[in-house]
């Protein structure tokens, strides 16, 4: 089984962005953890990080035929994005939506998700451990 980690916007400043609502590992450590996880459960894994929506299509786009999942936490463009929803759409892959923050909780643009209709599911305010339980649920 291959999957494919795909982070949006600033996903790449944790550690230093907003730490009392993102916590302070770094991104880095993130991507550590998630390979160590795959490692245990016999997975492949890829990371792709991006600022721009553009770059996210096209990752998704190129995931067609070579990945069995994807892990994916769009950061803003979750609450914004119809072209990465229709892209997830287009490539049928199973994707399992991930926030580190519980957006239940926090301002009213964050309840929007665009991307969540077309995902497997859907968690959130589980910190770095979100991104192990959707791996999970891909590998079931
Ligand atoms: C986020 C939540 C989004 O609302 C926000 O824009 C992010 C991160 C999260 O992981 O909690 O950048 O997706």
């Amino acid at each position: 089984m291959k999957i494919l980690v795909i982070n949006g916007p600033n996903i790449n400043m944790l550690g230093i962005r907003e730490p009392a609502i993102y916590g302070k590992s770094t991104y880095g450590e993130l991507v550590e953890m998630i390979s160590d996880y795959c490692k245990e459960k016999n997975v492949q894994v890829d990371f792709f990080q991006s600022n721009h929506e553009g770059a996210m299509v096209d990752a998704i786009q190129q995931a067609y035929g070579s990945y069995d999942g994807i892990v994916m936490n769009p950061a803003a463009y979750t609450h914004t994005s119809v072209a990465i929803a229709d892209a997830l759409k287009a490539v049928g892959i199973p994707t399992v939506e991930v926030h580190i923050s519980d957006v239940s909780k926090r301002e009213a643009f964050r309840q929007i998700s665009y991307v969540r209709d077309v995902c497997v599911a859907t968690i959130a305010g589980k910190g770095f451990d979100g991104y192990l339980e959707a791996v999970d649920i891909l590998i079931k």
